[in-house]
This record gives C-alpha cells, sequence and structure tokens, in this order.
C-alpha cells in the first residue's frame, strides 16, 4: 500500500526526521534488516535496552536519523523504513568527523531518492557541527553501495591509502585488561 502511494507521490510522502526513544525498536529491526542484506544476520548481540540506554540518555553514544513514510492511508499513522545511525570521533590530522555507522532503507522503498535527502541532512549536520569530514565503512562486494557513494564523490581510502579495519574483541579487551 505504501509503495504505491510513494510511486504516485514519491517526493512528498517520505519525511526524515531525528530519531526518538520510540523508535528503538524499529532501529533494532533496521539494524538487523541491515546485517541480513550484508549475510551477518547472527552478529546483532545488541538489545532494544541498549540502544535506548546507548542513545538516549544524558551522553548519547549515537544519534540516528528515521525515513518514515504513511502507513496506513486511513489514519495518521507512519511507518518507519530507512534509518542513519552516525556519532562524532576526532581525528588528530583533520579534527572532528561525523561517521556514518548504518545506512539502510528497506527495499520496496530504494530508488525513490529517500538515501539521498538522508545523505544531504547527514552533510548539513556535519556542516554545522564543523567537521572535515565523512568516514564510513562498505563491505566491498557491496558493489551497489560502492556505487551509490562513489557516484557521489567519496574516496575510498581503502585503495589510496591501504588501510586495514582492526579489532580487539572483548576476550581480547578482558585479557589484556587483566593483564599486570
Ligand atoms: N534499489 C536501489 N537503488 C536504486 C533502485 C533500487 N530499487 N532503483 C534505482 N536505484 C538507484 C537510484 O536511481 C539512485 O541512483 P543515483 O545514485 O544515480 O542517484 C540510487 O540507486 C539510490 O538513490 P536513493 O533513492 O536516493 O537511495 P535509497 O533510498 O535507495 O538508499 C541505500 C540508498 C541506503 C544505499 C539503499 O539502497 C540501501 O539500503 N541499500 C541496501 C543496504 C546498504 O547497502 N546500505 C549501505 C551500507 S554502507 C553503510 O551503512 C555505511
Amino acid at each position: 500500500m505504501c509503495v504505491s502511494i510513494l510511486n504516485n507521490h514519491t517526493e512528498k510522502v517520505f519525511t526524515i526526521r531525528n530519531a526518538t526513544a520510540h523508535d528503538c525498536d524499529d532501529i533494532l529491526r533496521l539494524i538487523k534488516e541491515l546485517a541480513d542484506y550484508e549475510h551477518k544476520e547472527n552478529a546483532v548481540k545488541l538489545t532494544e535496552k541498549d540502544l535506548l540506554e546507548d542513545g538516549f540518555g544524558d551522553h548519547p553514544y549515537y544519534y540516528c536519523l528515521i525515513a518514515e513514510v504513511p502507513g496506513n492511508p486511513d489514519d495518521q499513522a507512519r511507518s518507519n523504513v530507512g534509518f542513519a545511525m552516525y556519532y562524532y570521533t576526532y581525528d588528530p590530522w583533520v579534527g572532528k568527523v561525523l561517521y556514518l555507522e548504518d545506512f539502510y532503507v528497506m527495499e520496496p522503498y530504494r530508488g525513490l531518492g529517500i538515501g539521498s535527502e538522508m545523505l544531504k541532512k547527514l552533510c548539513q549536520e556535519a556542516v554545522q557541527r564543523q567537521c572535515t569530514c565523512m568516514h564510513f565503512l562498505v563491505m566491498s562486494q557491496n558493489k551497489a553501495s560502492v556505487e551509490f557513494y562513489r557516484r557521489r564523490g567519496a574516496t575510498d581510502l581503502s585503495n589510496e591509502e591501504g588501510w586495514h579495519l582492526f579489532t580487539f574483541t572483548e576476550d581480547n579487551l578482558k585479557r589484556m585488561a587483566a593483564n599486570q
């Protein structure tokens, strides 16, 4: 139902807004859908409670944009169909950086401009906060997204500068933290 409404009146129907604490169930659902899309469906350990505590307390660890469309045309309800999770980091070479962690639009709503509009909002936010750049990771096999970002001018630092993503797992952390 939403799709046909969108196809007829695309540019007027979806809205992008900041997430609220009430969105945590949908944020988790969308995180899981993106993980599924990336064939990492078992990787999501986070709970709704984690998202609530970590994003909507006094010192949020992340921020989130939500893309929504009308739900049932008979009432005012709206459905959350996409999200962008981000936060701010600091780079000792260039200063303030907006880090885009997750970016996702549900399949039936792709290609309608929702992703571009979310990216525009993120850029506006980054400029307003005087960030010098926006960083993000894309799996190399996710060709559609790689091209989506490239068409908008993104540079692949892994290729150009040879960076590798490393992690210390929780076990590593605890072992090293316990070492004398
Ligand atoms: N699906 C995808 N793209 C389509 C489709 C379709 N069915 N139809 C057309 N397109 C084209 C559009 O024409 C547009 O082309 P352009 O780049 O020349 O403008 C582009 O693909 C999509 O533009 P939008 O409609 O503005 O973006 P969309 O709402 O589709 O969102 C996104 C883009 C978020 C990448 C979405 O495709 C998606 O969720 N993909 C799957 C998940 C994913 O890969 N997320 C990014 C992971 S990387 C990260 O999270 C940092």
